[in-house]
C-alpha cells in the first residue's frame, strides 16, 4: 500500500460561544473535515492524501484552521467553498492558496493583529 503523501489536519475543536478565543467548529459537526475527505475521494486521492480531524491547533483566532504536511502550510478562515481550491491548487498543482495562508507573524505567537494576550499570560 502506498504511503500517504500529504496529511491535511482540519481543526474540529468546539468551544462554548462565550469563549473569548472562539473555535473552529462552533456547531461541532466536523463538516469541513468531511468535505475534505469527500473531495479527496472524488479526485481519486483517497490512497495518498489523508484528511484528519484535529483537536485545537492553537490558531483559534484565525480559524477555521487547516494545516497541510509535509509542507507545514497553515490556512486560516477556511470555508466549505475553499475546499476544492485547496485540493486542486495545493495538493494537485503543488501551489499553496496564498490568499488563505496564515502569515508567519500569526503562527505560534502570543500576540498578533488577530490575537490579544490571554489574561493568564
Ligand atoms: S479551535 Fe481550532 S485552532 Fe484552536
Ligand atoms: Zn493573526
Amino acid at each position: 500500500m502506498a504511503k500517504f503523501e500529504h496529511h491535511i489536519f482540519v481543526c474540529t475543536n468546539q468551544r462554548p460561544p462565550e469563549n473569548p478565543r472562539g473555535c473552529c467548529d462552533p456547531e461541532g459537526l466536523g463538516n469541513l473535515q468531511i468535505l475534505f475527505k469527500k473531495a479527496l475521494a472524488e479526485c481519486g486521492l483517497k490512497a495518498t492524501v489523508r484528511a484528519n480531524r484535529s483537536g485545537c491547533l492553537d490558531q483559534c483566532e484565525h480559524g477555521p484552521t487547516v494545516v497541510i504536511y509535509p509542507e507545514g502550510v497553515w490556512y486560516g478562515g477556511v470555508k466549505p467553498e475553499d475546499v476544492t481550491e485547496i485540493i486542486e491548487s495545493h495538493i494537485i498543482n503543488k501551489t499553496p492558496v496564498t490568499r488563505l495562508m496564515l502569515a508567519d507573524g500569526c503562527i505560534n505567537t502570543p500576540v498578533c493583529q488577530h490575537k490579544q494576550p490571554r489574561k493568564s499570560e
